[in-house]
């Protein structure tokens, strides 16, 4: 471990560390009390501040353990009005290697400025694993030169309103008199790729595969069943797993993802929900799996949600939403990451008086009380689906605060109490 003085980079995360930030696992004011050296893990730190030297020492082995020093010992100053105490003494650690949140950019498209103010408070709280949602059925996100009519078409459609998520009645395209949408290029892509790293967090792509693409097949035809009409349905609108060239697209894809989110970012390629009128569970483990050894050939690790898991996919990191029945899936030794709708997704309202349309209320005490199962856990995360969100404000109110009840549960502390841990944030 390096030991060296920490101002400069404390300085400049202190003009920007708003939000409460996880409790260290240990932490002295007493200069009699010796602190457990960190583990080798990556993000790990310890830091110092002794009033008789007069500056923050820090002991890390990568940026991300830097980063976390600097923010605790801003989050440190603020709470003693400004300066650092006479002493303190930390070790920190993070829990788990995934500490994600989610985006979905494709129910609502939400442009670069939002995205990277998402990045600025997540990266506050020690979280460091944006996963963007780019493609659903409503519309596609993310600029693909082999495929332009993905944005051109795909990435607009008919403004229905807010609350109007009758899905056999969306229309992609942009010929109506009103549309709503958007898109990233690659270059816009690129750059919220460089920001996020500069900030310890790795953007994560999803393209939802072979289900949830209404938007896609709008946009290319032949890549769907020709003799089942896509119904735009939650569930209904599936690729033709048994065609060539869905395989193919689905490989051109990714092929340029590849080239916009650099080695090692991990792929994902979706696989939820996919009605089996469309495409039995066995057609659906031939293709996925075909795409999973796709990405491993090119160097890269696929991710799935928990249902091409439970079909038999191999070989992949599983995010598990479901919040039971995932036995089988835990006893499958893939790497798990937990996101149970239960707990974290943060579409649902905060409060009982919340006045959002989602009934489902999931409140901070909720999300910071979930017992992390024993098991293969990679990380944990939160998601957030856009179908009733359609302005930044809705957005930030609804992941923020109770990102940091989740990134409590990432960093550990598991005995922090609750009250404790509101009063932090009420300060
Ligand atoms: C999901 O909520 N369908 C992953």
């Amino acid at each position: 471990m390096r030991l060296f003085p920490l101002l400069p980079l404390a300085v400049m995360l202190l003009s920007v560390a708003q939000g409460v930030i996880p409790a260290p696992q240990h932490i002295s004011y007493n200069p009699a009390v010796q602190l457990p050296p960190p583990p080798q893990v990556e993000g790990a730190y310890s830091l110092r501040y002794d009033a008789r030297d007069g500056q923050w020492r820090v002991n890390a082995n990568d940026d991300a353990g830097r980063r976390h020093a600097a923010l605790t010992a801003a989050s440190l100053e603020r709470e003693n009005g400004g300066t650092p105490p006479a002493y303190v003494a930390v070790c920190d650690y993070p829990l788990y290697a995934w500490r994600g949140l989610h985006l979905d950019v494709s129910r609502h498209f939400f442009p670069p400025e939002v995205v990277r103010e998402y990045i600025d408070r997540m990266a506050e709280l020690k979280l460091n694993r944006l996963h963007l949602h780019l493609s659903d059925g409503p519309g596609w996100r993310i600029e693909i030169k082999k495929y332009p009519r993905l944005t051109s078409f795909a990435a607009w459609r008919k403004d229905l309103g807010v609350e109007d998520w009758d899905w056999p009645t969306i229309q992609i395209g942009p010929d109506y008199p009103k549309i709503e949408g958007g898109f990233y290029t690659q270059d816009e892509m690129r750059a919220l790729v460089q920001y996020a790293r500069g900030r310890g967090i790795v953007i994560v792509p999803e393209i939802d595969m072979p289900g949830h693409s209404y938007a896609a097949i709008a946009a290319y035809p032949e890549i769907g069943r020709a003799d089942f009409p896509q119904q735009g349905l939650h569930g209904g609108d599936v690729m033709d797993v048994a065609n060539p060239r869905s395989l193919q697209f689905a490989q051109d894809v990714l092929t340029e993802l590849m080239q916009i989110f650099p080695a090692p970012t991990p792929l994902h390629l979706g696989g939820d929900e996919v009605d089996p009128r469309f495409a039995t569970p066995e057609q659906q483990r031939e293709w996925m799996q075909k795409l999973v050894d796709f990405c491993r050939a090119h160097g890269r690790d696929a991710i799935v949600w928990d249902e091409a898991a439970a079909n038999g996919v191999q070989r992949q990191t599983t995010m598990v939403w479901h919040a039971a029945g995932t036995e089988k899936i835990f006893q499958s030794g893939s790497p798990l990451i937990l996101c149970p709708c239960s707990h974290f997704y943060f579409d649902c309202r905060p409060t009982e008086d919340d006045p959002g349309t989602v009934p489902t209320v999931t409140t901070l005490q909720k999300v910071f009380e979930y017992p992390v199962p024993q098991g293969n856990i990679l990380g944990i995360q939160a998601n957030l689906w856009t179908e009733h969100i359609t302005t930044r404000e809705r957005l930030f109110h609804l992941a923020f605060p109770r990102a940091a009840a989740l990134a409590e549960r990432a960093w550990g502390s598991p005995n922090r109490p609750f009250a404790d841990f509101l009063k932090d944030l009420k300060r």
